[in-house]
């Protein structure tokens, strides 16, 4: 791919046009949401879709999720059904995707699915990624914008460190509030929980008012972008760590001593939000290794615990 100049686009209406005239192109726009940044493209064009795989050197053509500006939209891409109907009102616009049957009309590039039954769509509570979806008006496929199996994006400064000259442009929207994934729940069959995210699964439970079925590892056909090895920074990754061996840096939980805090007060919300970016931080210290500290495992902590464990996989 021939090295393209990368525009910062900053967020007001020119911004918002200039997102969508290059998406019309088929060119590639990072915008912020309140996850992660991702990596747009429009999901109708086959080629534009294509070229997201291409900039993030993605291994293999994993399903992407499609982004969409309201609940209307999204009926058009999918079969809906009555608890996606429950699901979006409680939650949407926010850190949750739906997976439902895909409609036979949708006009998607088969890309986008990878040729599965089902499409992955959500809408982003960011108000920056809301304008611009608002002012493209259809839909876009957007995988978190790095580099694959590399540690997810929470300012545009993580965008640019992976994609420069990769990407047409990103939209600058300041860091993401939540920092972690979204949710996904597969609702094609019974309401089934495929990524721990930003959305805590005690919260979905109590919309749907049952508990829910759980993706294993074992079934791979379900979530198939979800690889081992993953989120990875250079250095190794050693997670539920007491203290620091030599040559390591310690991320820290609660009140202690340590080279970066995840939360001082053992807020997960606060954890969640800090995760990506201090992995970033230390990331570029070429320590030996991180040592993480444990995490306890409810609420968010459940999403913090399943990326950390991905960033310290053997790779
Ligand atoms: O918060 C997020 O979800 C971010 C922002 C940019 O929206 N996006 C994101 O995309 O995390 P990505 O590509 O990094 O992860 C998408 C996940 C993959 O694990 C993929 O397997 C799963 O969604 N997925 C997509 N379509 C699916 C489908 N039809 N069925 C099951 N899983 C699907
Ligand atoms: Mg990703």
């Amino acid at each position: 791919m021939p090295d393209l100049t990368t525009e910062i686009l900053s967020a007001n209406p020119e911004g918002f046009e200039r997102a969508a005239e290059i998406w019309r192109a088929g060119g590639l726009v990072a915008l912020p949401t309140e996850t992660v940044y991702g990596l747009g493209a429009d999901a109708r064009n086959d080629l534009a879709v294509a070229r997201i795989f291409e900039a993030k050197g993605r291994p293999k053509f994993n399903p992407l999720i499609v982004h969409v500006a309201s609940i209307a939209q999204a009926q058009e891409l999918v079969i809906w059904n009555d608890l996606a109907d429950r699901l979006a009102a409680a939650f949407w616009p926010g850190p949750l995707t739906l997976v439902l049957p895909i409609k036979e009309n949708s006009g998607l590039s088969r890309l986008v699915t990878a040729e599965l039954p089902t499409l992955a769509v959500r809408m982003p509570a960011n108000p920056v990624a809301q304008k611009i979806l608002a002012t493209f008006g259809g839909p876009i496929a957007a995988p978190s914008a790095n580099p694959s199996g590399k540690i997810s994006p929470t300012s545009v400064d993580h965008v640019l460190s992976g994609l420069t000259g990769r990407i047409e442009a990103v939209i600058d929207g300041g860091t993401c509030d939540v920092g972690l994934e979204s949710t996904i729940v597969g609702l094609a069959d019974e309401p089934t929980l495929l990524r721990p995210g930003g959305l805590p699964r005690e919260a979905l439970e109590a919309a749907l008012g049952a508990p829910m079925a759980v993706h294993t590892a074992a079934d791979p056909l379900v979530a198939p972008g979800q690889m081992t090895s993953h989120y990875a920074p250079g250095a190794a990754v050693r997670l539920n760590a007491t203290s620091k061996n030599e040559g390591e840096v310690l991320l820290g939980f609660g009140p202690m001593d340590c080279d970066l805090n995840l939360s001082a007060s053992s807020d997960l919300r606060e954890a969640a939000t800090n995760l990506f970016h201090h992995l970033h931080a230390l990331d570029t210290l070429n320590a030996d290794g991180i040592a993480v500290s444990p995490i306890p495992y409810h609420g968010l902590g459940v999403a913090i615990n399943d990326r950390l464990k991905r960033a310290a996989a053997p790779r």
